[in-house]
């Protein structure tokens, strides 16, 4: 088996983040991962400003790709990994542009990377996941349930009609007057809040699919907000309900999605693997975990530090994706096609 060593480059959202990961036949290992958050930059705005992010960017990448080579132990690179998309485009430009430069100027071949491929292999960085896994991936971006069934080989089994999982959490925090990210603010005053106290709407109840829908929830809890919050303690309610009523629709999503992976995969005790940022919530997390304790799934979340934006997870995307290439025989850079 052939040892790879890939430099992995994100910078689609507010993470700068560089890595370099290596697989051989012992295993997967991170031998760098370096992230700088540009959060304290964009929270003034209460969100993302895409203009301040591409510049910040550009400040950061080199002196980050620098830092990475070095915790790495400046390691031989066999190929460069980007994400390509989906994300803010200006960052996104400023990541391929300067992983571009890298690969051209040490005659290396580059590996255009989906964002959210990067977010769905993230849990083969620390276990070896088997394929095919069911995931649901839940992001600021993105809410999906996908039967992953290899690298490149995925079937969406549903994903959000409005908003993302992350989106609502953002959105109601920024409504209640939490800041930005709203997500682990909205988590830390539903700590000290009350399940019971509102009674939200729940979203496609009666369909069969497997889609997800925040809207309704975030027009309830807004005008909650606008009539019955009044003391820290109202909101903390709020945010307590709010969070059950996402974690319950992940849950009553990601169980019809568990029926239909056992229908079209003939598999014992499959791999449920949730990844993305709200992973990183601890009542979602352990409701995920019950449900797939429940259905005879394997439960897995990555470390949080992978949940969240990185690069170690474009760096395996793209790892996995050009082992594909060299056991085709098409390793060389000409005959790459670089996308993007
Ligand atoms: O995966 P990620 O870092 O970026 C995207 O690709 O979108 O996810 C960020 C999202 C944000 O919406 C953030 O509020 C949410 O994940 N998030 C959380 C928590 N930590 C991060 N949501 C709920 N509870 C948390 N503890
Ligand atoms: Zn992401």
């Amino acid at each position: 088996d052939q040892t790879l060593t890939v430099l992995g480059i994100e910078s689609s959202c507010d993470e700068t983040a560089v890595a370099v990961v290596r697989r051989s036949a012992a295993g997967v290992e991170v031998l760098s991962s370096v992230i700088h958050s540009q959060v304290v930059k964009h929270a003034e705005y209460g969100g993302v400003v895409p203009e301040i992010a591409a510049r910040s960017h550009v400040e950061t990448i080199d002196d980050l790709a620098q830092r990475a080579l070095a915790e790495a132990g400046q390691p031989d690179i066999d190929a460069v990994a980007a994400t390509a998309g989906p994300g803010l485009i200006g960052g996104v430009m400023v990541g391929l542009s300067f992983a571009k430069g890298f690969a051209f100027a040490r005659d290396l071949p580059l590996i255009p990377v989906n964002h959210l491929e990067g977010h769905a292999l993230s849990a083969r960085l620390t276990e070896d996941v088997p394929f095919p896994f069911l995931l649901l991936l839940v992001s600021g971006g993105h809410c999906q349930l996908l039967a992953v069934k290899g690298v490149g080989d995925y079937e969406r089994l549903g994903t959000t009609i409005d908003d993302a999982a992350g989106e609502a959490f953002d959105k109601i925090a920024k409504v209640l007057g939490l800041g930005y990210p709203g997500g682990p603010a909205l988590e830390k005053a539903a700590n000290s809040g009350k399940v019971e106290r509102f009674t939200l709407p729940r979203a496609l109840l009666g369909r069969k699919d497997c889609d997800f829908s925040f809207s309704g929830l975030k027009t309830a809890a807004a005008t909650i907000a606008y009539e019955h919050v009044k003391t820290e303690q109202d909101r903390n309610d709020l945010c307590a309900s709010v969070q059950a009523a996402i974690a319950r629709q992940l849950v009553e999503r990601s169980v019809r999605a568990m029926k239909l992976f056992r229908e079209h995969n003939a598999v014992t005790s499959p791999a449920f693997v949730v990844a993305g940022g709200v992973a990183a919530n601890a009542t979602v997390r352990r409701e995920l975990q019950a449900l797939a304790t429940a259905n005879g799934f394997g439960f897995m979340a990555p470390p949080l530090k992978y949940c969240t934006d990185n690069a170690a997870m474009i760096a395996l995307a793209g790892l996995e994706h050009y082992a594909k290439l060299c056991k085709m025989g098409i390793e060389d850079r000409e005959s790459l096609i670089v996308e993007g």
